[in-house]
C-alpha cells in the first residue's frame, strides 16, 4: 500500500506516529512561513504542515503544489496548536507534520470547487463528473448506495433468496414507456430491446421453480425525464412463489424497516398503513398521496347540483365533479396570491378555481348569490371550515378535478408549512383498478401491467364484460411522503385468464403469441401462482441522501434530454457500422 491511512481516519490516539497519507491537495493556505494543505481522498480531509525550519527542502517542494495535485506524504501525526482544533473535521484535532513529500500526479485547475458548497450548473458536474464526485456529499451518497445495496442482498439471501441476472439485450416488456432498442448485426433488420424491467424473465424464473427471485435490476425506459425518472435506473426486483398480498406486504416491510435503520438509522413502524386506490383518489386526489399532511379533499358535487353557479351546472349535467379544500388560514390571500393559483390549477387543466371565504361562520364570495343559504352551509360543513379559511372548488372532468387539486393540495400544505421534513410516511395503495382508458389513443389498457391478476370479487364482472374501468386488480404500490416508491401484483398464472386479459386490452391473439408467447408457452407447462414486486432504488436513495433529484444518487445519471455530458452519448456512428447493421439514417 502507498498509505498507512487515509484521509478521514488520524485521531488523538494516533498522535506521535509516522504515517504515509495519499490524497488530493485541496485548500491551501500559507500562514507566514509556514504552508497548510487539506488533504483529501473519498474518505474526508487530514491537514498536512509544511515548516521550514524542520524540513527546509520538503516546504519548498509544497510551495509548487496546486489543487487537485495527487500527492502522497511522510510524516508525525501531531496535535493542532491550541485553539485550532476544527470540531466539524472527525480528524480535527490533529495535524500531519510533513517530512517527505512526492508529487503522484499534477492537475490542471479544476472548473470548479471541489467543495460541497459549489454553484455550478448541473451540466457542468456531469461533464466533468470524475470531479464532482470528488465532492463530499456525493462520495457520501455513493457510499451509501452501496451499504444499501449491501443491506438488501443481506436481507434476500438471509431469507433463500436467488440472486439472479436476466438479459439485457431482450424483448420488449410493456411497462408502458417506449424501449430502447439494439440493432442485431447478425440478423440484419432484427433488433433487441432493452428491458423495461425484468418482468417476464422474473415470471419464467417461477415456471422454472427458482421459487424466491431477487435482482438489483437495470432497467431501461424512453420516456419523458424528470427529477425522479432516469432512462436507465435501478430496481431492487422481486418475485415469490406461492404467495398471497400479504407476504409480499411483510417482506417488503422488513426490507425496508432494514435499509432505513442501516442507512440512517430511523426505526420504521410497520405494519404500513394501507389504502384502497379509490379512497386515495376520494381524500387526495392521487394515487401516491403525501399524508404527512391533512388537508383533504372533499367532493361535493352532490350539495350544490342544484346551484344556480352556471359552470358547476354544466361540468355536472356533463357527468363532472366539483372537489373542495379548506385552504386552512388563507382567508386573508390577496387578489394577487389568488390569480397564482388559479393560474397554478390552469396548468393542470382545470378552466378556473372558485373560492369562499370562511367570514362569521357563513361563505363569503364573488359567486354566493348563486348558491342558496343551505347550500353554503352545506359546503361549509363538508369542508370543516372556519373563520378565516378559504375554501376553493375545482368543478371538472373527474381526472382534471382531481389532478389539479390534488396538486394544489401539496402546493398548499408547503406554503402552509404543514410538512415535517423530517418524518416518514408509508403507505400501501392497493385494490388499483385493473384497467385504465387511455384518452389519447382512445383505449383500454393496463394501470399496471397486463400480468397483473384481476381481483377475485371481480372475475365475474370480466367475464360479463362490465365496465372495465369498475374491475380491480390485485396489485398495490408503496408510497413514501408521496413519492411511489415501489410496485407490484399478484400475477395470472394460467394462459386462458393472460389471453383473456390480452383480448381485454385490445392485443390480438397473433400479436399476444409474437410478443409473449414464450410466456404463453410457459404457462402450457405448469405455472405456479406467484406474484412479487419492484422498488427504485434510486428513488429511495434520495430519501436517504435528503436530495431533490436522482441524478444526485447516481454515479453517471443523463440530463433531462437523456444525454451523458461526460461521454457525449448518444452519439453519432460511422457511415461503416451504419452499413454492418443494415441501417439507413433519414436525412
Ligand atoms: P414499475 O414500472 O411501477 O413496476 O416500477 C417499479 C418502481 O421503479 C421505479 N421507477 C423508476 N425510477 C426511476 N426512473 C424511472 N424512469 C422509473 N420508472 C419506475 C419506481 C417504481 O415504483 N415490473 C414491475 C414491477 C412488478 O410488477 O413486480 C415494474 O417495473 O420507484
Amino acid at each position: 500500500m502507498l498509505r498507512t491511512h487515509t484521509c478521514g481516519e488520524l485521531q488523538e490516539k494516533d498522535i506521535s506516529k509516522t504515517v504515509k497519507l495519499c490524497g488530493w491537495v485541496g485548500s491551501r493556505r500559507d500562514h507566514g512561513s509556514l504552508i497548510f494543505i487539506d488533504l483529501r481522498d473519498g474518505y474526508g480531509l487530514t491537514q498536512i504542515v509544511f515548516d521550514p525550519k524542520t524540513d527546509p527542502a520538503v516546504h519548498k517542494e509544497a510551495e509548487g503544489l496546486r489543487g487537485e495535485f495527487v500527492i502522497s506524504v511522510e510524516g508525525n501525526v501531531e496535535s493542532r496548536p491550541e485553539g485550532t482544533n476544527n470540531d466539524k473535521l472527525p480528524t480535527g484535532k490533529v495535524e500531519v507534520r510533513a517530512r517527505k513529500l512526492e508529487i503522484l500526479n499534477r492537475s490542471l485547475t479544476p472548473p470548479f470547487e471541489i467543495t460541497d458548497a459549489i454553484n455550478v450548473s448541473e451540466e457542468a458536474r456531469l461533464k466533468y463528473r470524475y470531479l464532482d464526485i470528488r465532492r463530499p456529499s456525493m462520495q457520501k451518497a455513493l457510499r451509501l448506495r452501496h451499504k444499501v445495496c449491501k443491506l438488501a442482498r443481506d436481507y434476500f439471501d438471509e431469507r433463500n433468496f436467488v440472486e439472479m441476472e436476466t438479459p439485457i439485450l431482450t424483448k420488449s416488456t410493456p411497462e408502458g414507456a417506449r424501449d430502447y432498442l439494439v440493432p442485431s448485426r447478425v440478423n440484419p433488420g432484427m433488433f433487441y430491446a432493452l428491458p423495461q424491467s425484468p418482468q417476464l424473465f422474473k415470471q419464467i424464473l417461477m415456471v422454472s421453480s427458482l421459487d424466491r427471485y431477487f435482482q438489483i435490476a437495470k432497467c431501461f425506459r424512453d420516456e419523458d425525464l424528470r427529477a425522479d425518472r432516469q432512462p436507465e435506473f435501478t430496481q431492487f426486483d422481486i418475485e415469490m412463489s406461492f404467495i398471497t398480498e400479504e407476504d409480499i406486504y411483510e417482506l417488503s416491510e422488513g426490507l425496508m424497516k432494514k435499509i432505513f435503520k442501516g442507512a440512517i438509522g430511523a426505526d420504521l413502524k410497520t405494519p404500513f398503513p394501507r389504502l384502497k386506490y379509490s379512497e386515495a383518489i376520494a381524500r387526495f386526489g392521487c394515487d401516491k398521496p403525501d399524508t404527512r399532511f391533512g388537508l383533504e379533499l372533499v367532493e361535493i358535487t352532490n350539495l350544490v347540483k342544484d346551484c344556480q353557479f352556471k359552470i358547476f351546472h354544466e361540468v355536472i349535467k356533463k357527468g363532472g365533479l366539483c372537489v373542495a379544500i379548506n385552504a386552512k388560514g388563507c382567508g386573508t390571500y390577496s387578489r394577487g396570491q389568488m390569480d397564482e393559483l388559479i393560474e397554478f390549477v390552469k396548468g393542470y387543466g382545470a378552466k378556473g378555481l372558485a373560492n369562499f371565504k370562511v367570514e362569521k361562520g357563513s361563505l363569503v364570495s364573488q359567486i354566493d348569490k348563486f348558491f342558496t343559504k343551505d347550500e353554503l352551509s352545506a359546503i361549509n360543513e363538508a369542508v370543516s371550515g372556519k373563520d378565516s379559511d378559504m375554501i376553493f372548488i375545482v368543478a371538472d372532468s373527474l381526472r382534471i378535478a382531481y389532478d389539479s387539486m390534488s396538486n394544489l393540495r401539496k402546493l398548499l400544505g408547503k406554503r402552509l408549512n404543514l410538512i415535517d421534513e423530517k418524518r416518514f410516511e408509508f403507505l400501501w395503495i392497493t385494490d388499483f383498478p385493473l384497467f385504465q382508458y387511455n384518452n389519447e389513443e382512445k383505449r383500454w389498457e393496463s394501470e399496471h401491467h397486463p400480468f397483473t391478476s384481476c381481483h377475485p370479487d371481480d372475475v365475474g364482472l370480466l367475464e360479463e364484460g362490465a365496465s372495465l374501468g369498475s374491475v380491480r386488480s390485485r396489485s398495490y404500490d408503496l408510497v413514501i411522503n408521496g413519492t411511489e416508491i415501489g410496485s407490484g401484483s399478484i400475477r395470472i398464472h394460467d394462459r386462458k385468464t393472460q389471453e383473456l386479459i390480452f383480448k381485454t386490452i385490445g392485443i390480438s391473439a397473433e400479436d399476444a403469441l409474437t410478443r409473449f408467447g414464450f410466456l404463453l408457452d410457459a404457462f402450457k407447462y405448469g405455472a405456479p401462482p406467484h406474484g412479487g414486486v419492484a422498488f427504485g432504488l434510486d428513488r429511495l436513495m434520495t430519501f436517504f441522501t435528503g436530495s431533490e433529484s436522482i441524478r444526485d444518487v447516481i454515479a453517471f445519471p443523463k440530463t433531462q434530454k437523456a444525454f451523458c455530458p461526460m461521454t457525449n452519448a448518444p452519439s453519432a456512428i460511422d457511415e461503416k457500422q451504419l452499413n454492418e447493421l443494415n441501417i439507413k439514417i433519414k436525412k
